[in-house]
């Protein structure tokens, strides 16, 4: 399969660098530490599945002696992400076919990983694989674009400003699928010049029902949904909490 991220991976963290975007990672960061605080676990071991340029993996190295893994399956973004920490073990998988050695005690996937998985079937594989990782008590903590959102992105044009560059986003919705095609054109500025690149990606919607549900097959017990941001009062990305009960 052609990896969707190879164009995009030298300019994820420009794109990245936005303070909208940091917002997330930072918010996904203090829920967790709080949810590591109300559960008693002390990570000595994480997970950070589609972890693309690390950017939500390298903070957990910082001034610990942890086992850090990073998992994805572009090695375009592995790439860039082997440049911010040798501490990491960076490993090149894909999440329905999750081979791991380690037992982890929290095991992240952020920022709409998980809507780039685009049937039920492997979502159930990715859970199911969760939970094969996770030690009893250990945290699974993921966000998902919500239905509302990938169709509003779908309703006009948009540009944008990263750093030097520029970039058009034009998106599609398959209302019958829920599957949203993000498609974005590119001005890398070289020089005098722009570059164009255009890149390609797809997400799909899920149902909160469906989340549940999987989870729940999966042997995994659902904590908190919270909601992390709203549009015209509808949510537009969720955060959840799941827990790998002990026997
Ligand atoms: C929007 S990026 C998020 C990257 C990172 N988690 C972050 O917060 O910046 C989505 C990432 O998911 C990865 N990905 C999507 N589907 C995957 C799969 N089935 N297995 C492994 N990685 C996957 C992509 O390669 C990409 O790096």
């Amino acid at each position: 399969m052609r990896d969707p991220y190879r164009e995009l991976a030298p300019l994820y963290d420009v794109m990245a660098a936005d303070p909208g975007i940091q917002a997330f990672y930072a918010e996904f960061q203090a829920s967790l530490r709080v949810a590591m605080k109300a559960h008693h676990v002390r990570p000595r071991v994480v997970v950070d599945l589609a972890c693309g340029t690390g950017n939500t993996t390298v903070p957990w190295v910082a001034g610990s002696r942890r086992t850090v893994v990073g998992v994805d399956r572009s090695e375009a973004m592995l790439r860039v992400a082997r440049r911010k920490s040798a501490r990491v073990r960076w490993l090149r998988q894909d999440l329905e076919r999750l081979r791991l050695d380690v037992r982890a005690d929290v095991v992240t996937c952020h920022f709409d990983a998980l809507n780039h998985v685009l049937e039920t079937g492997g979502l159930q594989r990715v859970f199911a694989n969760v939970a094969r990782v996770l030690r009893p008590g250990g945290l699974f903590q993921f966000d998902l674009n919500t239905r509302f959102m990938l169709q509003w992105l779908s309703t006009s044009e948009k540009l944008f400003r990263a750093g030097p560059h520029a970039f058009t986003a034009y998106n599609e919705f398959d209302a019958a699928t829920g599957i949203a095609t993000f498609h974005q054109l590119w001005f890398v500025k070289q020089g005098r010049l722009f570059r164009k690149v255009e890149v390609s990606v797809r997400e799909r919607a899920f149902a909160e029902a469906e989340i549940r549900g999987l989870l729940r097959s999966a042997g995994l017990r659902l904590e908190r949904v919270s909601v992390q941001r709203r549009l015209k009062g509808r949510p537009i990305r969720r955060v959840y909490l799941a827990v790998k009960p002990a026997p």
